[in-house]
Formats: structure tokens, sequence, C-alpha cells
């Protein structure tokens, strides 16, 4: 039954009862309940957002928005989901464009039924402070940003999270998060497994990875076989973008400000060839026509048809810059700024993403944590092929034995992808036809994959017929 407790708490106290699995339920938390969010069809979960101080002397504190599950809230598991950037928002991408419970269009908010809401209590937190509506009051804080202070942040958030939610203080606990978060969900799992508080306060059974950033030159050479293999470039740039200059040398040598001309060269002709039209997130996606060319709103008709909104993140950025719902959820903003997908106040240090996560990933599986790499099949900026070899590598460093050989997995009567699980704790999964976000793209395999993720089964082996 739908619980009436925000009406009850003005009314009266017997009217509580009416919601009984809620009346143990501290009221330091009341606060960060969400009545209803503008345009927001009735559920029967309960939602919170709201800030969580993390450094009082600066005054820092992040933002979070959590969506219990649809169904047994207090059986079932909580995750933490982190998007990367770094710099980008899990709010509005992660639980507003991929995994969340709903979806803005125009001005309502529409159900997505393959919510990750339906498995587990889902916790979106927007970090570091200047990510989203999150804040640094002392604005210096935003000048070089880097990892560590991103792991320690997150930490002290999930911390003091705890203390306003302590009935999921020792509950199971996953992260999972994407790209950028292939640095932060690691980073933090291992703070966590390092901390005094593990077992009573952070129970951590498992991360999840999708399309990450894992080890540098890895996973950025992996780039030019996929454009490639894709009919993205030809095959004599091939050849230069393998030899000349690889991509991991361009961007390395970018961010250092000491671009080569040879680099530059072979940038811009693989820049021509693969065309601003295709978006390097999904190659075979059609692009929302209003992200590319952001003044003209050129909507061919024939978008409105497509399965799945390809510009749900300018819709993202309408919803989450309105009044009401910026009120609804708890949040405010710096005056006159806008809240954007990305940062932009954020500088963050750009030269950690050359610093390897995977061996982080190692130590992890090594203290017995499960972990499952996923990549989103079509996307050519953290390609499937970087991430299926820095697996296999780890595997073989640590001498794991394959417990599930490289096969497909299905999702109803479809291939959902292929995987192989080693030594049931280190597993490895594709998402057919998926994204870099693949939970946007496919959302109903995400979900099949998210599910086997929660109860360490590996993934579906069998055809489901159903007529
Ligand atoms: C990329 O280029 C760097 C610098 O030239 C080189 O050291 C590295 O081996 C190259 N990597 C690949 C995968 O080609």
């Amino acid at each position: 039954m739908r619980c009436v407790a925000w009406r009850a708490m003005v009314v009266a106290a017997t009217l509580l009862r009416l919601c009984s699995s809620r009346e143990l339920e501290p009221k330091s938390f009341r606060p960060d309940m969400i009545m209803k969010l503008p345009g927001q069809p009735p559920v029967s979960f309960q939602q919170f957002s709201g800030y969580i101080t993390v450094d009082q002397l600066h005054r820092r504190a992040l933002f979070y928005y959590f969506a219990e599950a649809e169904v047994d809230p207090s059986t079932k598991p909580l995750v933490l989901w982190l998007n990367g950037g770094p710099g980008c928002s899990s709010v509005g991408v992660g639980a507003f464009s991929e995994n969340g419970p709903f979806r803005p269009k125009g001005a309502v908010l529409v159900r997505n039924e393959y919510s990750w809401n339906k498995e587990a209590n889902m916790l979106y937190l927007e970090t570091p402070a200047g990510v989203g509506f999150s804040y640094s009051s002392d604005s210096s804080y935003y000048e070089g940003v880097n990892d560590q202070m991103t792991a320690t942040d997150n930490l002290v958030f999930l911390q003091r999270w705890f203390t306003k939610f302590p009935q999921y203080e020792g509950r199971d606990l996953y992260i999972a998060g994407e790209s950028y978060a292939g640095h932060y969900v690691p980073q933090l799992a291992q703070l966590m497994v390092e901390s005094d508080d593990k077992q009573r306060v952070f129970n951590l059974k498992g991360i999840a990875l999708g399309n990450p950033v894992l080890e540098f030159s890895t996973d950025f050479n992996s780039r030019a076989e996929f454009f490639w293999s894709h009919g993205l470039i030809s095959d004599s740039t091939y050849r230069i973008f393998t030899s000349a200059c690889n991509y991991s040398r361009y961007v390395s040598e970018y961010y250092r400000g000491s671009l080569s001309s040879v680099c530059q060269r072979v940038m811009s002709q693989v820049t021509r060839e693969t065309s601003r039209f295709v978006d390097k997130y999904d190659v075979t996606l059609d692009v929302c026509i209003s992200s590319v060319l952001s003044q003209s709103m050129v909507l061919s008709p024939q978008q409105v048809t497509e399965r799945v909104d390809v510009c749900v993140e300018d819709e993202t950025v309408r919803y989450l810059n309105r009044r009401d719902v910026q009120s609804a959820l708890h949040a405010h903003l710096d005056g006159g700024t806008k809240w954007t997908v990305c940062s932009s106040v954020l500088e963050y240090e750009l030269l950690n993403l050359e610093v390897p996560t995977i061996s982080v990933v190692g130590s992890l599986v090594k203290s017995g944590i499960p972990v499952l790499v996923y990549s989103g099949d079509q996307d050519s900026v953290i390609p499937l092929t970087g991430s299926r070899t820095l697996v296999q590598r780890l595997a073989n460093e640590l001498g794991l034995k394959t417990t599930v050989p490289y096969r497909v997995w299905f999702e109803g009567e479809q291939v959902g992808g292929w995987t192989q699980v080693y030594s049931d704790v280190l597993s490895f999964a594709t998402v057919r036809g998926a994204s870099h976000e693949a939970p946007f793209s496919q959302p109903e395999r995400s979900l099949v994959l998210f599910r086997a993720f929660l109860q360490g089964r590996p993934l579906p082996e069998t055809f489901t017929y159903a007529p």
C-alpha cells in the first residue's frame, strides 16, 4: 500500500500506523523525503533527496537522490551508482537517463519499466563537489580535484548518509558505475575494505563497472581497431592511428598542452572520417541532432518513432533546471547558475586518467569482493575489446580459473551478449547493441545483467521462449 506518511506527519500520529513498516524509521531523514516530483506518475516506493555535508569547515556538501526498491525495500540490497566524466552527474545521467525509475519527457516523467529499483534500493550521488547540485562554498576547492579527494569525500558521504538512514547500515552493499567510475568505484571500494567500519557499516558485496576506464593505454588504444572494424575510418587512417600517433599518446600530449604536429595531423584525419554526426558512445545509434547542433533544433521526424529517446539528455537538462523540480528535490544552485550534465566549474586533475585502477580491482578480487566488468558493445570510447583484454590479463595474473567459458547469455529469446567468469569472482560481460551508457540504450538486457550480478549468478545460459 502506498505510504501516506507525509500527509500523516502533519495530521496526526495515529495515521502513521497506516504505514506499519515505516513506523520505526527515524525522523531525521524526513526532510529529505520527496513528496512528489513534478509530472511524476503515482508510484508505490519512496524517494529521498538532499545534501550530506562532507566538510563542515569549508561547507562542502554532496547531493544525492535515493529511490527505494519498488517492492520490499527492507529485504533488498543497497546499490550506490556513480557516473563518470570526471565531473558528470549520476542523478542526471544515471537516474534520469539510464537506470532510475523515471525519464523526463516534455513536462512529465515517464516510468522506466526496467528501472534498477526493481531489484535494489538505488542511491545516486553527484560527486565530487562542483558536479550537478553538489557544491563547495569555498570555490577554491574546484581547482585541482583529484581521484583521492573524490574517493575520500565519497566515503565520508556514505558514512554520514548511513547516520541519516540507519536502517541501511550493514545492508548488503554494491557499488556500480560506468566510464570514469572505473576510477571512482574501485577507489571507494578500496577505502571501504580498509575502513574500520567494514562489515558493521559497509557490508560490501560486489562492484560492477560499465565501459570503465581501468588502464589508460589499453582502453584508449582499442579505439583505433573499433573505428576501423566498424567502418568509421579507412585502412590508411587505421595504419597511421596505430603507428604514427596512437590515441593514448594523443590524449597524453593533449592534457599536457604539448600536442605534437604528427598527433594533430593524425587526429584531424580521424575526426574528419568518423564525423561529428556519429555518436562515439554508440556508433550505431542516431544522434540527437539538437545536442550536436545545440542551437538549431533540426529534429528529423523519423526520430519520433525511435525506440529509445536519443534526446533524453536534453530533456533531463530542461527538467532539472525547473524551479519546481529543484524545490521538490530539495536542491539549490548558486545564484544564476544552471544545472549541467557535466560540471562547468570543476577543474579535475585530468592526468589521473593515466593512473591504472585495474590493480585496485585486482586487490579487491583478492580480498574476495566479486567484480563484474560489463561493456556496451557499440561504444567506441571505452570499447569492449580493451576491457576484455584487461579482465583476461588480470585473471591470468591472479591465477584465476575460467568457471564459465566465453559464451552467449540470453535475455528472453535473444542473445543479450557474451560472458566469461573466472573463479566465480571476476566476471566479464558484453551487452549486445548497447552504448557506453548500457542501461540507456538496452534497458531490458541491462536489468537482466544487474539481477544476475546481485544474485551472484552467471548470466542466463538458456533461451526462454515466451509466446
Ligand atoms: C602508443 O604510443 C606510445 C608512444 O609512441 C607507445 O609507447 C605505445 O607502445 C603505443 N601503444 C600501442 C598500443 O600502440
